[in-house]
C-alpha cells in the first residue's frame, strides 16, 4: 500500500490543543498524515515531511464544533427580524413561514443553499457541525430535509416536534411523528430533538418524543427553557439526554441537575441577541461543574449566523466566559454535546491519531478572538487533513 503523503504545519506560535494534558503549546508544529495529526511537538523537534507549511507564527486550534444548527431551509426572514429590532417580540410562529417556503422549494435548491451556509461556516474556521430538520413536518417533507441535510453536515438531528403544522390535529401530529415519520427519517439521522417550550410541545409531549427515537435508536436532544419555564433542562437530564440546547431560563434544582449529569447546556448567544433574550447563566453553570457548549443555532428566524468566533467572542465579552472556557466549549464541549468527546470519532481536539480538523487564527493567540471581535480572523482551515480555501496574506505575523 502506498503511505499518504505527509503534510508539516509548522511556524505555529501558540497550538491550542483543547486536550486535557497540554492546552497551550508554544512554538509548535504537527504532522498530518492520511486525515489523522501523526504527530505534535515543538517546531524544533519536527520530523520531515513530504510537504511542509510555515503558517508564519500564527496560533492554531482545533476546528470549531458547531453542534446546534437548522441549516436545511428556504425563504427568507428579513423582515420579520427588522420588526423584532423595532420591539416586536420574538414568536416561534416564524417558524412556519420558512416550513411554507422549504415545502415549495426543490432538492437542488434547499442543497444548493445549504452548501453555501456549510462553506460559509467552514470559511470561518467551522469544521464539523450538526443540522436538523423541523421545517417540513409531514413525513415526505421532513424524509427530503433529512436527507439534505446528511448530504451537507455531520450529523443529523430529527426535530419534527418543531411545531404543530397548521390543519393538523395535535395527538394525530404526534403520533405521526413517533411513528410514520420517525420511522422514515430515523436512517438518516442520528439523534431526535423536540422543542420543550411554552407554546410549543410542553414536558410529557417532548417526553414521548424522545422516548420514541430513543426506542429507534436515536440518541437525544432537546430544545429547553429558551423563552421561559418550560422544564425541559429536567426533562433532558432525566431522559440522559446528550444536550438541553438554549437554558436561558433556569428553574430551581436545574442547576444542580446539569452539575450532577453527563448532559451537556448548549448556549447559543447569536440567538439571544437576535431574539433580545437574558443570555443563560454560563458563569454559574460552569461553576456549578456543569458542562458547556457553544453553538450557533444558524437558522433563518432567531439565528441568522454560521460564526462560532462571534459566539466565543460573545460568551467572553458578554456572558462571564475565560478565553480558555469558551474556545473549550465551542470545540471540546460541541464534540460532547454531540457525544464525540472521545473514541476514534472524537472531533473537537489535537491529538495524535485524531481528527486533523484545525484552523489557524490571523493572529498570535486564541485571546484574539475576543480582543478583537468581529474581526475575521480565520487564516487557514484543514478538515481530514485537506486545507480548504486559500488562506490570506502569506507573509509571516508581524512579531
Ligand atoms: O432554536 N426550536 C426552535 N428553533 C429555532 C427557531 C426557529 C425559527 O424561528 O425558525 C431556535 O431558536
Amino acid at each position: 500500500m502506498t503511505p499518504e503523503p505527509t503534510e508539516l504545519i509548522t511556524g505555529i506560535r501558540e497550538l491550542s490543543t483543547q486536550t486535557d494534558g497540554a492546552p497551550r503549546l508554544a512554538d509548535a508544529a504537527l504532522v498530518v498524515e492520511g486525515g489523522r495529526i501523526a504527530w505534535i511537538g515543538a517546531a524544533s523537534a519536527a520530523p520531515a515531511a513530504d510537504v511542509r507549511t510555515d503558517v508564519g507564527g500564527r496560533a492554531a486550534l482545533p476546528g470549531w464544533v458547531d453542534s446546534h444548527t437548522h441549516l436545511v431551509f428556504a425563504g427568507d426572514r428579513t423582515a420579520e427580524f427588522e420588526a423584532r429590532m423595532g420591539g416586536q417580540p420574538y414568536a416561534a410562529i416564524g417558524i412556519l413561514t420558512t416550513v411554507s417556503a422549504t415545502r415549495a422549494a426543490t432538492e437542488r435548491q434547499l442543497v444548493a443553499a445549504a452548501t453555501r451556509l456549510r462553506r460559509e461556516a467552514e470559511a470561518q474556521g467551522t469544521t464539523f457541525l450538526e443540522s436538523k430538520t423541523g421545517y417540513g413536518l409531514d413525513l415526505a417533507s421532513e424524509v427530503r430535509l433529512a436527507q439534505v441535510a446528511a448530504s451537507v453536515a455531520d450529523i443529523v438531528t430529527f426535530l419534527g416536534a418543531h411545531t404543530v403544522p397548521p390543519g393538523v390535529d395535535r395527538r394525530d401530529y404526534l403520533d405521526l411523528v413517533t411513528g410514520p415519520m420517525l420511522a422514515a427519517v430515523a436512517p438518516h439521522a442520528q439523534f431526535i430533538d423536540a422543542f420543550c417550550e411554552v407554546g410549543a410541545f410542553d414536558v410529557e409531549e417532548s417526553r414521548e418524543v424522545l422516548e420514541a427515537g430513543r426506542a429507534a435508536g436515536l440518541g437525544l436532544r432537546l430544545h429547553g427553557n429558551q423563552l421561559g419555564f418550560s422544564g425541559g433542562v429536567r426533562l433532558a437530564v432525566e431522559l440522559s439526554a446528550a444536550s438541553v440546547d438554549h437554558c436561558n431560563h433556569l428553574e430551581p434544582g436545574d442547576l444542580d441537575a446539569l452539575a450532577s449529569s453527563a448532559t451537556v447546556a448548549t448556549l447559543l448567544p447569536a440567538c439571544d441577541l437576535s431574539t433580545r433574550q437574558p443570555f443563560p447563566p454560563a458563569r454559574r453553570l460552569l461553576d456549578a461543574g456543569a458542562s458547556i457548549a457553544l453553538a450557533t443555532n444558524c437558522n433563518p428566524g432567531s439565528s441568522f449566523t454560521t460564526s462560532m468566533a462571534f459566539c466565543v467572542a460573545t460568551a467572553v465579552l458578554q456572558m462571564g466566559l475565560t478565553i480558555e472556557e469558551a474556545v473549550w466549549a465551542a470545540t471540546r464541549g460541541g464534540a460532547r454535546a454531540l457525544g464525540l468527546d472521545t473514541g476514534t470519532d472524537a472531533v473537537g481536539a489535537l491529538r495524535v491519531g485524531g481528527r486533523a480538523d484545525l484552523q489557524v487564527l490571523d493572529a498570535p493567540s486564541v485571546a484574539h478572538l475576543a480582543y478583537r471581535p468581529g474581526v475575521p480572523l480565520t487564516w487557514a482551515v484543514w478538515r481530514q487533513g485537506v486545507r480548504s480555501g486559500a488562506g490570506r496574506s502569506p507573509a509571516p505575523l508581524s512579531p
